[in-house]
C-alpha cells in the first residue's frame, strides 16, 4: 500500500534511499575500539579463523556480485583465496572441499534454493559455513554455523539495493575481523579500513543527490536497445550489477564486461550511439588502473560511443572524453563499490519508471526463488 512506501513512488525507490541506514544498521555493533569485530564469528574460535585456507563463496543474482566485490577485500586483507561461485554450477560439479575450507553464502531472503542445496552439501563435504543474510530466522542461516545478519531492513522490491550494499558492508566486516585474527594486517592499517566503512553511509547519502540528473539521462536513454557496463578490479562485479539492474527492470539488453577485456572482443560490439556506463576508479587510489580504463573510454569514443561515466568527485581526466558523468566521493579503492552502484540503480529504476514499468514486480521474476 501507498503508506508502506512511506511516501515513495515504489518500495525500490524507498530502499534505494534507504542504503545510508541499512549499511549504519549492519555496521552496528560489530566495531570496538576501531576495530571490526564480529560477534557471530566468535561461533569459530580465532584458531579456526586463522587456519581456513581457502573461501568459497556461494550465491545467486545480484548477491553473487556481492561476493565478486568482497573477493578483492578478503584476498587484499586477509591473504586467503577466495572463489565466488554461482550455487548452482557450485553444487554439480564435485568441488573440492576440505575441513579447512569456509564456504560463505550470501542470500538476502536466506531461501534461494540454489543456495541452500549449496550450503548443505559444502556441511556434508566437512566444510565450515557461514550465511551472509538479510532475512532473520530464515532456512539458509539455520543450515549455517554461524550467521552474519545484514540488518538492511526487510527488502519488499525484487531487484535487490539496499540488500547488496548491507551484503558488503557485512562482507567487508568479516574481511576486517579475519584479517585481524590472522594478522595479516596491523591493527592502523585495519583501523584505517574500518573508518573508511563507517565514512560510507554519509558518501552514500551524498551519492543520491544526483537523482534529479539521473532521471533526465534515463527519460532520454527510453528508448535505447542495448546498453553496455564497463568495470575494472571492484568495478567489474559493479558493471555486471548495473547490467543485471537494468535487464531485471527495464526489459534492456544490457552486458557487464571487464575493461581490460574491452580488446578481446566486446570492443566489436561499438557502433556510432552505443550508450556505456563505465565505473572509473579513482585517479588517486587506483592510479595504476585509472589511465587504463580511461583509454578504454578514449578507444570507445572514438568509435562513437555514448559514455556514461561514474567517476570520483573531481576526476579531471574523464571530462573531456564523457557524455555524461555522475560523481561518486572520494573513497579508499576497495569501497567505491558501495557508492559507484547507487547511479546505476537509480538509472535503472528511472528507466523503468519512464517506460511506465512496475518497478516493484517485474515480469517473470521472484523476490526469492524456492525452486532449484
Ligand atoms: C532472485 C531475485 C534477485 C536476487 C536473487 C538472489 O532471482 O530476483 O534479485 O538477487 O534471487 O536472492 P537472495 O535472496 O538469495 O539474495
Amino acid at each position: 500500500s501507498a503508506s508502506e512506501k512511506g511516501g515513495w513512488s515504489s518500495f525500490m525507490a524507498k530502499e534505494i534511499s534507504e542504503q545510508p541506514d541499512a549499511v549504519t544498521n549492519t555496521l552496528r555493533g560489530r566495531i570496538h575500539d576501531g576495530q571490526a569485530v564480529v560477534p557471530e564469528l566468535e561461533a569459530f574460535g580465532d584458531d579456526v579463523l586463522a587456519g581456513i585456507s581457502r573461501i568459497v563463496i556461494v550465491a545467486c543474482g545480484t548477491a553473487a556480485y556481492a561476493g565478486q566485490t568482497a573477493k578483492y577485500a578478503i584476498e587484499k586483507w586477509a591473504k586467503v583465496p577466495v572463489d565466488v561461485e554461482l550455487s548452482h554450477e557450485f553444487r554439480y560439479r564435485d568441488p573440492v572441499l576440505t575441513a579447512d575450507t569456509l564456504v560463505i553464502s550470501i542470500s538476502q531472503s536466506g531461501e534461494t534454493m540454489d543456495t541452500l542445496m549449496a550450503v548443505k552439501y559444502a556441511r556434508e563435504a566437512g566444510a565450515k559455513a557461514i550465511s551472509i543474510c538479510n532475512t532473520q530466522g530464515a532456512t539458509i542461516p539455520r543450515e549455517s554455523d554461524a550467521v552474519i545478519y545484514t540488518h538492511a531492513g526487510p527488502e519488499v522490491a525484487v531487484a535487490s539495493t539496499k540488500g547488496f550494499t548491507g551484503q558488503i558492508a557485512a562482507l567487508y566486516l568479516f574481511a576486517l575481523h579475519l584479517a585481524r585474527v590472522r594478522n595479516t594486517l596491523s591493527l592502523e592499517e585495519l583501523a584505517e579500513q574500518v573508518l573508511e566503512l563507517q565514512a560510507i553511509p554519509e558518501k552514500i547519502a551524498t551519492t543520491l543527490l544526483q537523482e534529479d540528473a539521473v532521471r533526465q539521462l534515463a527519460v532520454w536513454m527510453t528508448d535505447s536497445r542495448a546498453v553496455l557496463f564497463l568495470g575494472r578490479h571492484v568495478g567489474f562485479p559493479i558493471a555486471l550489477e548495473g547490467a543485471l539492474k537494468l535487464k531485471e527492470l527495464a526489459y534492456i539488453h544490457a552486458e557487464g564486461f571487464a575493461a581490460g577485456e574491452l580488446k578481446h572482443g566486446p570492443i566489436a560490439l561499438i557502433e556510432p550511439g552505443q550508450p556505456v556506463f563505465v565505473v572509473v576508479p579513482s585517479p588517486r587510489g587506483s592510479a595504476h588502473l585509472h589511465p587504463k580504463v580511461v583509454s578504454n573510454i578514449q578507444e570507445i569514443r572514438a568509435r562513437g560511443a555514448r559514455i556514461i561515466a561514474i567517476a570520483e568527485q573531481g576526476d579531471a581526466a574523464v571530462l573531456p572524453f564523457a557524455d555524461t558523468v555522475f560523481h561518486i566521493p572520494l573513497a579508499g579503492p576497495l569501497f567505491e563499490p558501495l557508492l559507484a552502484v547507487v547511479p546505476l540503480q537509480m538509472f535503472a529504476i528511472e528507466l523503468a519508471t519512464a517506460k511506465g514499468l512496475d518497478v516493484d514486480q517485474p515480469r517473470n521474476l521472484a523476490k526469492s526463488v524456492t525452486v532449484e
